[in-house]
């Protein structure tokens, strides 16, 4: 008999329990386990029903993704869930946790559903290149309505159990005991000789797609807006309206083709890949399960600005009460943070002038002015104010943060918080370990990321730590290409082809040309006189253009718009930066835009792995994911130069580096891995 799904009677009640840590996937042996288990209580004289419940934390959260990668082995999930149909003892699905996937699809195999207040369901299928392909496409609709059942299926976003009650996937909310509560329910079921509802069953109020033209179009748009470019979402919609054109068995032997083509697609392969490299990034060498983070109850702000705004608005929303410091009344006045924000979280935040009032804080975290001097200056008067413990942590983007830390007389608390703009929607958080943080203040960053639902990926200290190191290549070889000859029109649409979110440039306009001039400003001692060096950039912005908050900068924008127009006076000034720098310009096809924009960063990235400020390349893909939009179905620059072939990607960076020199320094990983047959992420 199965050990990984259980069988008890009690009462009349058959209790089939699936009992596979940690999430109660539908692996192999669990499906068999069902099998078996269901099968014993339809033999079962003493069982007049039955209640299937998952151990542990959760219902099962799905199909095993680990298994994707194998063929496909008896039985199929749908075939355990078509068998259900005929079994003529009430089956009562009841759910807490995540009823994920095929966890919710082999629900809707059963003939009721309870769950527990806290459970949450949905079909996240979308979000893994596939569908809901045993039959959810097919069965959803029938219980919860087309508009519904699209909502779930398309945007692949759980529900709560309130939810799913209002939209009839479920029939009870048991408070209390969830397995008593099923019991009861099964029992009453019985008394009541309730009829059995089957969800294959044809349905009244599901028409044809002509019918429901309307809302198939809305999903297609919405699909088309989130997740651009991304192929499962459209799969998905046609998988639905096949159950509206045909009986449910010849929809689903027209899924039963279509599976397998989104499963073995490369998108599938990014988005799996995606989702256990997110699991990946937070697993750190040296802050096991045994370092305790320290608990985080109170929070403070240093600087009320943009960035400050959005980290306070990070605290408020997960409930955390935080003090806001500023440097002056008028810094706090003009601070991000509205009235009405401020009402609806104004139990929650204060502000005040006096660091003194950051001496209760848990974790307390600098949003100031970049300026070195000014960081040390701030750390050293926290060291003086905040109590024995406390996090110290700086948001700053690329301040060396072991200098920081050593103006306090603990640098062993202090770490590294990088917030990607908006603070409080971009759901990346690049937690910094200094040479001397200790295990506890890192574990403490990561948790907060959870806190914060965002995913915290680690980086070691470096100028532009993972994240925006391996990014700013990719911004400079672009506007190397507008100096050479490309437009910044051109450059944006090949990235945007490509799935990127935005093109660079549109986004530096956005966030203002002038930040980095500033930066290259202050750290021009360090500049080295053989690397090729953005002199458009600084052009640009010594004449005023910094972007769309002075109504020009790579593109215009007439009369205070906010869409970037393609400006003819760019190409003049570049073609005057061209001749002044001995720079020819040329006509530049699409693949060199691509090749140069990617690679830069690709190589970048490899240096980065190389000198362990990464641990490992797929958390640089994750930062990208989360903190730039990169689309996830790409999987990220490091799998993508992966897929292309390390072989092929070294030689267009060599050839780069033979064209424009030494900052196409190709990567010794690069090098290494390419000449062994390695890859960055296995
Ligand atoms: N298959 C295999 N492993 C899974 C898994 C799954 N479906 N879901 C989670 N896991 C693993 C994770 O990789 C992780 O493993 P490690 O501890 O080794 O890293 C562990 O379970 C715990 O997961 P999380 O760290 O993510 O835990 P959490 O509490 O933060 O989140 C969760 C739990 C919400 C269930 C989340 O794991 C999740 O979203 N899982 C995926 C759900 C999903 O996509 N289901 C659909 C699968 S496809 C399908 O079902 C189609 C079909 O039938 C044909």
């Amino acid at each position: 008999m199965s050990d990984v799904v259980g069988y008890e009677v009690r009462g009349r009640i058959a209790v089939v329990t699936i009992d596979n840590p940690p999430v109660n996937a539908l692996g192999h042996a669990v499906r068999v386990g069902l099998i078996e288990q269901i099968d014993r209580a339809v033999a079962d004289d003493a069982a007049g029903a039955i209640v299937l419940i998952g151990a542990g934390r959760t219902f099962p959260a799905g199909a095993d993704i680990r298994e994707f990668d194998q063929p496909p082995r008896d039985p199929h999930l749908l075939t355990i869930l078509d068998s259900f149909d005929a079994v003529e003892k009430p089956i009562v699905a009841a759910l807490h946790g995540t009823a994920l996937g095929g966890g919710l699809e082999l629900t809707l195999g059963c003939h009721f559903r309870v769950a527990a207040p806290g459970a949450r369901v949905g079909t996240p299928e979308v979000k893994l290149g596939i569908f809901p392909g045993a039959a959810g496409t097919q069965r959803l609709p029938r219980v919860a309505g087309l508009d519904h059942a699209l909502e779930l299926i398309v945007m692949g976003e759980p529900i709560g159990a309130a939810k799913a009650l209002d939209y009839g996937i479920v029939d009870e909310i048991i408070e209390g005991d969830l397995l008593d509560g099923a019991i009861a329910f099964a029992e009453k079921v019985l008394e009541d000789g309730t009829p059995r509802p089957i969800s294959s069953e044809p349905k009244e109020g599901i028409g044809t797609p002509e019918q429901f033209a309307e809302v198939i179009q809305k999903y297609r748009d919405l699909a088309a807006r989130r997740m651009r470019g991304q192929e499962s979402p459209l799969e998905a919609i046609e998988s639905v309206l096949d159950g509206l054109r045909m009986p449910y068995e010849q929809a689903v032997a027209a899924d039963r083709e279509r599976f397998p083509r989104c499963k073995d697609s490369d998108q599938s392969k990014a988005l799996r890949y995606a989702f256990f490299a997110e699991r990946e990034a937070a697993k750190i060498p040296g802050v096991g399960k045994e370092i305790q983070p320290r608990p985080v109850e109170t929070g403070a702000v240093i600087g009320a600005g943009t960035m400050g705004g959005g980290i306070i608005m990070c605290f408020a929303d997960s409930g955390i009460p935080v003090t806001a410091i500023e440097t002056s009344q008028e810094a706090l006045d003009r601070g991000r943070i509205d009235e009405a924000e401020m009402a609806r979280r104004v139990a929650l935040i204060s502000t005040s002038l006096d660091y003194s009032d950051v001496g209760g804080a848990d974790l307390i975290i600098e949003a100031a002015f970049e300026d070195l001097e000014l960081k040390k200056e701030i750390f050293a008067q926290l060291d003086g104010v905040a109590k024995p413990g406390a996090i110290l942590a700086t948001n700053t983007s690329y301040m060396d943060i072991n200098q920081i830390a050593a103006a306090t007389g603990r640098p062993e608390d202090v770490i590294g918080l990088h917030f990607f703009v908006p603070a409080n929607v971009m759901k990346m958080l690049e937690v910094v370990r200094t040479d001397t943080s200790s295990p506890e203040a890192v574990a403490t960053g990561m948790r907060v990321a959870r806190a914060f639902g965002k995913v915290g990926g680690l980086a070691g200290v470096s100028h532009g730590f993972v994240a925006n190191r391996s990014r700013a290549p990719l911004v400079r070889e672009a506007i190397f290409l507008v100096e050479e000859g490309a437009t910044p029109a051109q450059i944006d649409q090949v990235l945007r082809d490509f799935g990127l979110p935005m093109g660079v440039l549109a986004v530096s306009d956005l966030s203002g040309i002038d930040v980095s001039w500033r930066m290259r400003q202050s750290l021009a001692h360090l500049r080295d006189p053989e690397e090729r060096y953005v002199h458009l950039a600084d052009r640009l912005c010594e004449m005023g253009r910094f972007g769309r908050k002075t109504g020009s900068g790579w593109y215009t924008y007439g009369d205070g718009g906010s869409l970037p127009v393609p400006d003819p006076e760019v190409d003049e000034i570049a073609a005057a930066v061209a001749a002044e720098q001995g720079i020819e310009r040329r006509q530049i096809d699409d693949a060199e835009i691509l090749h140069r924009c990617l690679y830069a960063a690709v190589n970048e990235g490899a240096k980065i792995v190389e000198e362990g400020v990464a641990l490992r390349a797929s958390d640089i893909d994750i930062m990208w994911q989360y903190g730039f939009g990169f689309p996830r179905w790409r999987g990220g620059i490091m799998y993508h130069a992966d897929r292309v072939g390390l072989p092929e990607v070294l030689a267009r960076v060599e050839e780069f580096h033979a064209a424009h020199g030494k900052l196409w320094q190709p990567s010794a990983l690069l090098c290494d891995l390419a000449a062994s047959g390695g890859s960055f992420t296995g």
